[in-house]
């Protein structure tokens, strides 16, 4: 599957006012600044491709989950800021997203010109997918054209994924495009062997996705707590480990479809860790001690896999052809427990051969804090959490879905 909607390369531009939706839903640090700004980069390109034709640009995004009007840690002006950073141009900011100041501003603004306007979670209609507020956006802003390139929000319907395509001409940012296609691609149309790597806390968040790898991947690595439910399953004792409630139905019908595929080595295709790191007190400084998989004690917290299965782990992703990975292998806020994450990280990193795929959320925070200063080196690391998920688990995006289609 390709993509198949318009993009803001297809469509007369110069001149326009355009309404842009970007996810600037950032980490933020306790004194209220930008802790990892992936989001506001990635969303460069598609504003300077309308900057470069002459455009208007306004620009619409969330931020976190503000629960009454207008908390102040939710002001997207930190964005502002970063924003005329890396443009390296002045970027006017609104307090609001529809309203007298809204048109008085875009009336001032000249063509060229940035303006980002408040957190549209500020307003209840925007979760609602309300009509009337995403036709007040629309007008007020005097949009001709909306783009779509918040690639992170487009799993959710809401006023500005959504409602807002029924009032202006709605298209594909640069971001979203190339998300859509490197992640489909890589699903797809893997140079193999695909290898999938899954992580993080919980099975529940990724069923889907693995149901899709049990059909598409060569081999399936598991770590992260999400093996800890594997492992009891299989009947291992997981001492004081995360373990996930009621996921025993779901695994077996993960293990019956894998064993269909693969009747003669399922523990070859599904590899779950032979070896797991052990901590007690979940804290900095708890000691790192590697015991089999079969060995956990009562008291022990299974927190990272162990070093017999990193090195068996990165030897199978060294001769991927693509690796797809979500979600880290351990409970890597520690360093202590990032072993198996920073190991397979570095084998991607150094491994130019292999399409390396970054699930988004906890896995890019990961993969963007470990390459630090450097630009992070691998194929694509997504902006997307859940919707990274969503499209690899094969579901409609409602945020695309309504955009105009290209020609076909
Ligand atoms: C994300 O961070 O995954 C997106 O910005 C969507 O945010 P949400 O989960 O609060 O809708």
């Amino acid at each position: 599957m390709t993509f198949t909607k318009l993009t803001i390369r297809d469509v007369p531009l110069e001149g326009k006012t355009v309404l842009v939706r970007a996810d600037y839903n950032v980490p933020l640090n306790k004194d209220g600044t930008i802790r990892d700004d992936l989001r506001v980069r990635a969303s460069i390109p598609t504003i300077e491709y309308l900057l470069k034709n002459r455009c208007k640009v306004v620009i619409v995004s969330h931020l976190g989950r503000p629960t009454t009007a207008k908390e102040p840690e939710f002001s997207l002006e930190p964005v502002a800021i970063r924003l005329a950073e890396l443009l390296d141009q002045p970027v006017s900011f609104v307090e609001n997203c529809y309203g007298d100041a809204v048109k008085q501003a875009v009336k001032k603004a000249t063509l060229g010109s940035v303006t980002l306007l408040q957190n549209v979670r500020y307003y209840a209609e925007e979760e609602a997918n309300d009509e009337l507020f995403a036709k007040k956006i629309v007008q007020s802003v005097g949009a001709k054209l909306f783009v779509q390139d918040g690639f992170g929000v487009v799993h959710r319907a809401h006023a500005t994924t959504d409602a807002i395509t029924h009032y202006a001409p709605s298209v594909s940012g640069l971001l979203l495009e190339r998300e859509y296609k490197t992640i489909t691609d890589a699903m797809e149309n893997p140079k193999r062997p695909l290898v999938a790597v899954m992580g993080g806390a919980k099975v529940s968040d990724k069923i889907g996705v693995i149901e899709q790898f049990v059909g598409k991947a060569d081999t399936i690595l598991v770590g992260g707590a999400m093996a800890n439910t594997f492992l009891d399953y299989k009947g291992l004792e997981m001492g004081a480990s995360m373990v996930e409630a009621g996921q025993q139905d779901i695994i077996r019908a993960l293990y019956e479809a894998a064993t269909a595929k693969r009747p003669a080595g399922v523990d070859e295709f599904i590899v779950l860790p032979q070896d797991v790191a052990i901590g007690v007190n979940v804290t900095e400084g708890d000691r790192r001690e590697v015991v089999m998989s079969n060995r956990v004690g009562a008291s022990e917290r299974v927190l990272d896999i162990g070093d017999k299965t990193i090195e068996q782990f990165v030897k199978i992703v060294e001769k991927a052809g693509t690796v797809i990975w979500n979600g880290t292998l351990g409970y890597a806020e520690l360093p202590e427990f990032a072993h198996g994450s920073a190991r397979l990280a570095l084998a991607l990193a150094t491994n130019p051969g292999v399409t390396s795929i970054i699930g988004g959320g906890d896995t890019a925070d990961f993969v963007n804090h470990w390459a630090g200063d450097n630009e992070a080196p691998f194929t694509h690391v997504s902006t997307g959490g859940g919707a990274s998920l969503e499209l690899m688990a094969g579901n409609i995006l409602p945020g695309v879905s309504c955009l105009l289609d290209a020609p076909r």
